[in-house]
Protein backbone atom coordinates (compact mmCIF):
# COMPACT_ATOMS: atom_id res chain seq x y z
CA UNK A 1 0.00 0.00 0.00
CA UNK A 2 2.85 2.22 0.68
CA UNK A 3 4.26 1.67 -2.70
CA UNK A 4 1.10 2.22 -4.45
CA UNK A 5 0.84 5.43 -1.96
CA UNK A 6 4.31 6.50 -3.43
CA UNK A 7 3.18 5.47 -7.32
CA UNK A 8 -0.39 8.04 -6.57
CA UNK A 9 2.32 10.55 -5.89
CA UNK A 10 4.85 10.18 -8.47
CA UNK A 11 2.21 9.92 -11.11
CA UNK A 12 1.02 13.28 -9.64
CA UNK A 13 4.19 15.01 -9.75
CA UNK A 14 4.61 14.20 -13.26
CA UNK A 15 1.34 15.21 -14.11
CA UNK A 16 1.97 18.67 -12.24
CA UNK A 17 4.99 19.40 -13.99
CA UNK A 18 3.34 18.68 -17.35
CA UNK A 19 0.31 20.66 -16.60
CA UNK A 20 0.08 23.93 -18.17
CA UNK A 21 -3.62 25.72 -16.76
CA UNK A 22 -5.72 25.63 -14.38
CA UNK A 23 -8.21 23.11 -15.97
CA UNK A 24 -5.32 20.55 -15.83
CA UNK A 25 -4.73 21.46 -12.11
CA UNK A 26 -8.32 20.52 -11.13
CA UNK A 27 -8.61 17.28 -13.84
CA UNK A 28 -5.46 16.05 -11.71
CA UNK A 29 -6.98 17.06 -8.02
CA UNK A 30 -10.28 15.16 -8.82
CA UNK A 31 -8.31 12.66 -9.68
CA UNK A 32 -6.39 12.38 -6.57
CA UNK A 33 -8.63 13.95 -4.16
CA UNK A 34 -11.72 13.37 -5.39
CA UNK A 35 -14.61 10.98 -4.96
CA UNK A 36 -13.59 8.39 -6.62
CA UNK A 37 -9.70 9.79 -6.72
CA UNK A 38 -6.69 7.51 -5.82
CA UNK A 39 -6.05 8.61 -2.02
CA UNK A 40 -9.95 8.61 -1.60
CA UNK A 41 -9.90 5.01 -2.61
CA UNK A 42 -7.08 4.29 -0.42
CA UNK A 43 -8.47 5.68 2.96
CA UNK A 44 -11.74 3.68 2.01
CA UNK A 45 -10.09 0.19 2.45
CA UNK A 46 -8.13 1.25 5.56
CA UNK A 47 -11.14 0.18 7.87
CA UNK A 48 -10.00 -3.60 6.96
CA UNK A 49 -6.30 -2.82 8.19
CA UNK A 50 -4.95 -3.18 11.45
CA UNK A 51 -4.58 -0.51 14.32
CA UNK A 52 -1.41 -0.05 14.07
CA UNK A 53 -0.98 -0.28 10.19
CA UNK A 54 -4.08 2.21 10.07
CA UNK A 55 -1.70 4.44 11.81
CA UNK A 56 1.37 4.15 9.61
CA UNK A 57 -0.78 4.24 6.23
CA UNK A 58 -3.14 7.23 7.67
CA UNK A 59 0.08 8.94 8.20
CA UNK A 60 1.48 8.49 4.79
CA UNK A 61 -1.57 9.63 3.06
CA UNK A 62 -1.61 12.94 5.59
CA UNK A 63 1.78 13.45 4.41
CA UNK A 64 1.23 12.85 0.76
CA UNK A 65 -2.04 14.83 0.31
CA UNK A 66 0.43 17.67 1.83
CA UNK A 67 3.04 17.48 -0.28
CA UNK A 68 1.13 17.36 -3.64
CA UNK A 69 -1.31 20.33 -2.31
CA UNK A 70 2.03 22.48 -1.88
CA UNK A 71 2.70 21.65 -5.17
CA UNK A 72 -0.75 21.80 -6.43
CA UNK A 73 -0.71 25.54 -4.64
CA UNK A 74 2.91 26.43 -6.01
CA UNK A 75 1.66 25.46 -9.75
CA UNK A 76 -1.62 27.79 -9.53
CA UNK A 77 -0.08 30.75 -7.82
CA UNK A 78 2.56 30.21 -10.98
CA UNK A 79 -0.29 30.03 -13.52
CA UNK A 80 -1.88 33.30 -11.92
CA UNK A 81 1.02 35.02 -12.02
CA UNK A 82 1.53 34.23 -16.18
CA UNK A 83 -1.98 35.03 -16.64
CA UNK A 84 -1.44 38.19 -15.25
CA UNK A 85 1.99 38.99 -17.24
CA UNK A 86 0.19 38.05 -20.72
CA UNK A 87 -3.01 40.44 -19.45
CA UNK A 88 -0.35 42.88 -19.24
CA UNK A 89 0.91 42.13 -22.34
CA UNK A 90 -1.92 42.68 -23.90
CA UNK A 91 -3.29 45.43 -22.58
CA UNK A 92 0.27 47.40 -22.97
CA UNK A 93 -0.47 50.78 -24.80
CA UNK A 94 1.73 51.20 -27.50
CA UNK A 95 1.78 54.82 -28.47
CA UNK A 96 4.03 54.27 -31.77
CA UNK A 97 1.56 51.59 -33.08
CA UNK A 98 0.72 52.81 -36.35
CA UNK A 99 -3.09 53.75 -36.59
CA UNK A 100 -4.96 51.36 -38.49
CA UNK A 101 -7.27 53.54 -40.07
CA UNK A 102 -6.35 56.56 -42.73
CA UNK A 103 -5.88 59.82 -40.69
CA UNK A 104 -7.71 63.00 -41.92
CA UNK A 105 -5.17 64.68 -44.09
CA UNK A 106 -5.29 68.54 -43.62
CA UNK A 107 -4.32 71.23 -46.12
CA UNK A 108 -3.02 74.73 -46.14
CA UNK A 109 -5.54 77.49 -46.07
CA UNK A 110 -6.57 78.98 -48.97
CA UNK A 111 -5.36 82.11 -47.80
CA UNK A 112 -2.07 80.97 -47.01
CA UNK A 113 -1.74 79.04 -50.11
CA UNK A 114 -2.36 82.81 -51.99
CA UNK A 115 -0.12 83.74 -49.76
CA UNK A 116 2.97 81.57 -50.13
CA UNK A 117 2.62 81.77 -54.14
CA UNK A 118 3.05 85.73 -53.71
CA UNK A 119 5.77 85.20 -51.46
CA UNK A 120 7.86 82.73 -53.10
CA UNK A 121 7.37 84.62 -56.53
CA UNK A 122 9.01 87.53 -54.91
CA UNK A 123 11.65 85.73 -52.58
CA UNK A 124 12.61 84.67 -56.12
CA UNK A 125 13.66 87.78 -57.15
CA UNK A 126 15.29 88.70 -54.47
CA UNK A 127 12.66 90.08 -51.60
CA UNK A 128 13.42 89.28 -47.98
CA UNK A 129 10.24 88.99 -45.11
CA UNK A 130 10.58 92.44 -42.91
CA UNK A 131 7.33 92.84 -40.68
CA UNK A 132 6.02 94.70 -37.42
CA UNK A 133 3.59 94.89 -35.00
CA UNK A 134 -0.14 94.61 -35.34
CA UNK A 135 -0.43 97.58 -32.79
CA UNK A 136 1.42 100.17 -34.36
CA UNK A 137 2.40 103.78 -33.56
CA UNK A 138 -0.11 106.17 -35.22
CA UNK A 139 2.89 108.32 -36.82
CA UNK A 140 3.69 105.16 -38.25
CA UNK A 141 0.98 103.89 -39.38
CA UNK A 142 -0.29 107.78 -40.61
CA UNK A 143 2.26 110.56 -39.92
CA UNK A 144 5.30 109.14 -41.51
CA UNK A 145 3.67 107.89 -44.45
CA UNK A 146 2.32 111.47 -45.02
CA UNK A 147 -1.03 111.27 -43.67
CA UNK A 148 -0.65 113.85 -41.12
CA UNK A 149 -3.10 114.40 -38.34
CA UNK A 150 -5.96 116.45 -40.32
CA UNK A 151 -5.59 114.52 -43.43
CA UNK A 152 -8.50 113.44 -44.86
CA UNK A 153 -7.83 110.29 -46.50
CA UNK A 154 -7.11 109.23 -43.04
CA UNK A 155 -10.87 108.83 -42.68
CA UNK A 156 -11.23 106.13 -45.04
CA UNK A 157 -8.93 103.95 -42.86
CA UNK A 158 -10.62 104.54 -39.52
CA UNK A 159 -9.57 102.36 -36.89
CA UNK A 160 -9.50 100.91 -33.35
CA UNK A 161 -7.09 103.89 -30.80
CA UNK A 162 -5.53 102.15 -27.72
CA UNK A 163 -4.77 105.32 -26.99
CA UNK A 164 -4.17 108.90 -28.75
CA UNK A 165 -0.45 107.90 -30.34
CA UNK A 166 -1.25 104.20 -30.59
CA UNK A 167 -3.38 102.25 -33.08
CA UNK A 168 -4.32 98.79 -34.59
CA UNK A 169 -2.30 99.31 -37.73
CA UNK A 170 -4.85 99.87 -40.45
CA UNK A 171 -2.46 98.96 -43.40
CA UNK A 172 0.61 96.97 -43.79
CA UNK A 173 2.39 100.35 -45.47
CA UNK A 174 3.60 101.30 -41.09
CA UNK A 175 6.37 98.08 -41.75
CA UNK A 176 8.14 100.39 -44.52
CA UNK A 177 8.44 103.39 -41.88
CA UNK A 178 10.33 100.59 -39.96
CA UNK A 179 12.25 99.52 -42.51
CA UNK A 180 13.11 103.13 -43.52
CA UNK A 181 14.24 103.76 -40.00
CA UNK A 182 16.10 100.35 -39.33
CA UNK A 183 17.68 99.07 -42.79
CA UNK A 184 20.53 100.23 -44.74
CA UNK A 185 19.35 100.96 -47.91
CA UNK A 186 19.22 99.21 -51.10
CA UNK A 187 16.68 96.12 -50.09
CA UNK A 188 13.56 94.52 -51.18
CA UNK A 189 11.09 93.42 -48.93
CA UNK A 190 7.77 91.25 -48.37
CA UNK A 191 5.42 92.51 -45.48
CA UNK A 192 2.91 90.08 -45.01
CA UNK A 193 0.43 90.52 -42.01
CA UNK A 194 -3.07 91.04 -39.79
CA UNK A 195 -4.75 94.54 -40.16
CA UNK A 196 -7.58 96.01 -38.71
CA UNK A 197 -10.22 98.72 -39.84
CA UNK A 198 -13.17 99.87 -38.49
CA UNK A 199 -16.16 98.00 -40.95
CA UNK A 200 -18.91 96.42 -40.76
CA UNK A 201 -18.54 92.81 -41.90
CA UNK A 202 -20.58 91.90 -44.73
CA UNK A 203 -19.16 89.82 -48.41
CA UNK A 204 -16.10 91.93 -49.12
CA UNK A 205 -15.55 93.37 -45.56
CA UNK A 206 -14.10 91.73 -42.15
CA UNK A 207 -12.65 94.43 -39.25
CA UNK A 208 -9.48 92.33 -39.68
CA UNK A 209 -7.77 90.82 -42.47
CA UNK A 210 -4.62 90.22 -44.22
CA UNK A 211 -2.29 92.45 -46.08
CA UNK A 212 1.08 91.85 -47.73
CA UNK A 213 2.85 95.29 -48.95
CA UNK A 214 5.95 95.30 -50.75
CA UNK A 215 8.45 97.28 -50.44
CA UNK A 216 11.38 97.87 -52.95
CA UNK A 217 14.53 100.58 -52.13
CA UNK A 218 17.54 101.31 -54.30
CA UNK A 219 18.62 104.12 -56.70
CA UNK A 220 16.55 105.23 -59.78
CA UNK A 221 13.62 102.91 -59.57
CA UNK A 222 10.87 103.89 -61.58
CA UNK A 223 7.33 102.75 -63.28
CA UNK A 224 9.09 100.28 -65.03
CA UNK A 225 10.15 98.57 -62.17
CA UNK A 226 6.96 98.51 -60.49
CA UNK A 227 5.12 97.04 -63.19
CA UNK A 228 7.44 94.09 -63.60
CA UNK A 229 7.81 93.15 -60.00
CA UNK A 230 3.69 93.01 -60.15
CA UNK A 231 3.64 90.97 -62.98
CA UNK A 232 5.86 88.12 -61.91
CA UNK A 233 3.93 87.87 -59.08
CA UNK A 234 0.14 88.30 -60.62
CA UNK A 235 0.83 85.81 -63.07
CA UNK A 236 2.89 83.15 -60.95
CA UNK A 237 -0.75 83.18 -58.60
CA UNK A 238 -3.27 83.78 -61.91
CA UNK A 239 -1.53 82.19 -64.71
CA UNK A 240 0.36 83.69 -67.84
CA UNK A 241 -2.56 84.65 -69.72
CA UNK A 242 -3.92 87.29 -67.50
CA UNK A 243 -3.14 90.61 -68.28
CA UNK A 244 -2.24 93.94 -66.01
CA UNK A 245 -3.00 97.62 -66.22
CA UNK A 246 -1.88 100.43 -64.11
CA UNK A 247 -4.50 103.05 -63.83
CA UNK A 248 -3.88 106.63 -62.38
CA UNK A 249 -5.20 106.63 -58.65
CA UNK A 250 -4.12 108.60 -55.24
CA UNK A 251 -2.22 107.82 -52.02
CA UNK A 252 -0.71 109.94 -49.89
CA UNK A 253 2.49 107.63 -49.68
CA UNK A 254 3.33 107.38 -53.49
CA UNK A 255 3.41 109.81 -56.21
CA UNK A 256 2.33 109.13 -58.52
CA UNK A 257 -0.37 106.19 -57.01
CA UNK A 258 -1.39 103.38 -58.98
CA UNK A 259 -4.29 100.63 -58.57
CA UNK A 260 -3.39 97.55 -60.71
CA UNK A 261 -6.17 95.99 -62.95
CA UNK A 262 -6.01 92.16 -63.80
CA UNK A 263 -8.17 91.19 -66.79
CA UNK A 264 -11.33 89.35 -65.26
CA UNK A 265 -10.67 85.86 -63.93
CA UNK A 266 -13.99 85.05 -64.74
CA UNK A 267 -14.80 86.23 -67.91
CA UNK A 268 -11.40 86.80 -69.83
CA UNK A 269 -12.04 90.32 -70.27
CA UNK A 270 -14.97 90.17 -71.92
CA UNK A 271 -17.34 92.11 -69.26
CA UNK A 272 -19.44 90.00 -66.82
CA UNK A 273 -21.26 90.89 -63.21
CA UNK A 274 -18.08 90.27 -61.45
CA UNK A 275 -16.24 92.87 -63.11
CA UNK A 276 -19.42 94.90 -63.58
CA UNK A 277 -18.79 94.79 -67.27
CA UNK A 278 -15.55 96.46 -67.69
CA UNK A 279 -13.14 93.46 -68.08
CA UNK A 280 -10.90 94.53 -65.24
CA UNK A 281 -10.74 94.07 -61.85
CA UNK A 282 -8.78 96.25 -59.27
CA UNK A 283 -6.61 94.20 -56.99
CA UNK A 284 -4.18 96.13 -55.41
CA UNK A 285 -2.71 99.69 -54.68
CA UNK A 286 0.92 100.77 -55.67
CA UNK A 287 3.06 103.65 -57.06
CA UNK A 288 6.44 105.26 -56.30
CA UNK A 289 7.60 106.21 -52.97
CA UNK A 290 6.05 109.66 -51.72
CA UNK A 291 9.55 111.64 -51.06
CA UNK A 292 8.21 113.26 -48.25
CA UNK A 293 8.19 109.71 -47.10
CA UNK A 294 11.55 109.17 -47.63
CA UNK A 295 12.56 112.68 -46.33
CA UNK A 296 10.30 111.74 -42.97
CA UNK A 297 12.73 108.83 -42.49
CA UNK A 298 15.96 110.68 -43.02
CA UNK A 299 16.80 109.21 -46.38
CA UNK A 300 17.87 111.55 -49.36
CA UNK A 301 14.85 111.69 -51.82
CA UNK A 302 17.67 112.59 -54.26
CA UNK A 303 19.61 109.40 -53.77
CA UNK A 304 17.03 107.09 -52.95
CA UNK A 305 13.75 106.27 -54.65
CA UNK A 306 11.16 103.52 -53.71
CA UNK A 307 8.53 101.34 -55.55
CA UNK A 308 5.95 100.10 -52.98
CA UNK A 309 2.62 98.15 -53.38
CA UNK A 310 -0.23 96.89 -51.00
CA UNK A 311 -2.53 93.92 -51.49
CA UNK A 312 -5.66 92.07 -49.77
CA UNK A 313 -4.43 88.30 -49.15
CA UNK A 314 -8.00 87.43 -48.87
CA UNK A 315 -9.33 89.09 -51.76
CA UNK A 316 -6.37 87.99 -54.16
CA UNK A 317 -7.79 84.35 -52.80
CA UNK A 318 -11.21 85.16 -53.46
CA UNK A 319 -9.93 86.09 -57.37
CA UNK A 320 -8.73 83.02 -57.47
CA UNK A 321 -10.71 81.11 -56.40
CA UNK A 322 -13.65 82.30 -56.85
CA UNK A 323 -15.10 82.65 -53.69
CA UNK A 324 -17.94 85.17 -53.26
CA UNK A 325 -17.93 85.76 -49.71
CA UNK A 326 -14.55 87.22 -47.58
CA UNK A 327 -16.35 85.34 -44.26
CA UNK A 328 -15.74 81.85 -45.73
CA UNK A 329 -11.99 82.48 -45.53
CA UNK A 330 -11.90 84.21 -42.11
CA UNK A 331 -14.91 81.08 -40.41
CA UNK A 332 -12.83 78.16 -40.90
CA UNK A 333 -15.71 76.15 -41.74
CA UNK A 334 -14.03 72.46 -42.18
CA UNK A 335 -16.95 71.72 -44.97
CA UNK A 336 -15.18 75.29 -46.92
CA UNK A 337 -11.66 74.45 -46.26
CA UNK A 338 -11.52 70.92 -47.61
CA UNK A 339 -12.34 72.18 -50.98
CA UNK A 340 -8.98 73.36 -51.57
N1 LIG B 1 -1.73 100.75 -47.73
C1 LIG B 1 -2.70 100.82 -48.78
C2 LIG B 1 -4.04 100.34 -48.24
O1 LIG B 1 -4.10 99.72 -47.28
C3 LIG B 1 -2.32 99.98 -49.94
C4 LIG B 1 -1.12 100.52 -50.65
C5 LIG B 1 -1.26 101.39 -51.68
C6 LIG B 1 0.13 100.15 -50.25
C7 LIG B 1 -0.18 101.90 -52.34
C8 LIG B 1 1.24 100.66 -50.90
C9 LIG B 1 1.08 101.52 -51.93
O2 LIG B 1 2.47 100.34 -50.57
O3 LIG B 1 2.16 102.02 -52.59
O4 LIG B 1 -5.03 100.60 -48.87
Amino acid sequence: MIEELLKIKQDALERLAAAQSEAELQALQQDVFGKGGQLTSILRTMGQLTAEKRAAIGAAVNETKQELEKHMNEARARYKKKAQELRFLREELDITEPADFALPKGALHPMTQTYRTIRDALVGMGFSMFGGPEIELDDNNFTLLNLPLDHPARDMQDTFFVNEKVVLRTHTSPCEIRALQTLKPPFRLVMPGRVFRVDEVDASHSPVFMQMEGFVVDRNLNIANLKGTLDAFVHAVFGDDVKTRLRPSYFPFTEPSAELDISCTICGGKGCRVCKGTGWIEILGCGITNPHELQNCGLDPKEWTGIAFGLGVDRMTSLKYGISDVRYEYENDARFLKQF
